[in-house]
């Protein structure tokens, strides 16, 4: 079985993150993935800072077993001047946290997509995530990701991705990561 979490580093109703990782999800399950798309927002945490590590609150445990509990993962982030958006990387510290010390996605293949009306397609922040997850978390984020400039016009509500190119990386993206969890589990 092909276990791939999907959530978006956003927060709001109308998100076109949200609406990328919905698009994931469903394509994944199309390729046979067995896919829990899951809300940051159903994880409420405080700031992170040293004093939580001795007693991480219960919603870290959830966000980390989550993590966990699958062996792919996709993140569709927003950007943020150039960066992530601070709820993503706050509820990622938490979960490495609760990890026993090992490296918070350590033996994780994840892909990463972004959804941004800009015509970089929130490229830089694709960048900046992959080497924090690459290094700091011990992910193997994959070659592939998945900008999708101008997406307030090009993601549609009914989840067609209107940029032949922007479909194109995504697929590519998705693909590579189902190839690298299954050749994962052949090991
Ligand atoms: C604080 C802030 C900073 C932003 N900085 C960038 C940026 O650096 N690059 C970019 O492409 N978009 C930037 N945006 C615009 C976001 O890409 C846009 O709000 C996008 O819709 C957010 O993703 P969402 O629709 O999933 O919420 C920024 C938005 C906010 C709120």
């Amino acid at each position: 079985m092909t276990r791939i979490l999907v959530f978006s580093g956003a927060t709001r109703p109308a998100s076109l993150n949200r609406r990328l990782a919905a698009i994931a999800t469903r394509d994944l399950r199309a390729m046979g993935a067995t896919v829990t798309e899951i809300s940051l927002l159903d994880f409420p945490l405080p700031f992170v800072d040293e004093d939580g590590r001795p007693n991480p609150p219960q919603e870290a445990h959830a966000f980390n077993a989550a993590l966990q509990g699958h062996d792919g993962i996709f993140i569709a982030t927003p950007e943020y001047n150039s960066g992530y958006p601070p709820i993503l990387k706050n509820a990622l510290d938490w979960a490495s946290m609760c990890n026993g010390g090992k490296p918070g996605l350590g033996g994780k293949v994840v892909a990463l997509g972004a959804a941004s009306p800009s015509p970089r397609g929130g490229y830089r922040v694709l960048t900046q995530l992959r080497s924090t997850l690459e290094l700091g978390f011990g992910a193997l984020v994959i070659p592939e990701m998945a900008p999708v400039p101008f997406a307030n016009k090009a993601l549609a509500e009914d989840g067609t991705i209107a940029d032949e190119a922007s479909a194109k990386m995504l697929a590519a993206c998705l693909q590579r990561l189902v190839a690298e969890v299954k050749l994962r589990q052949k090991d």
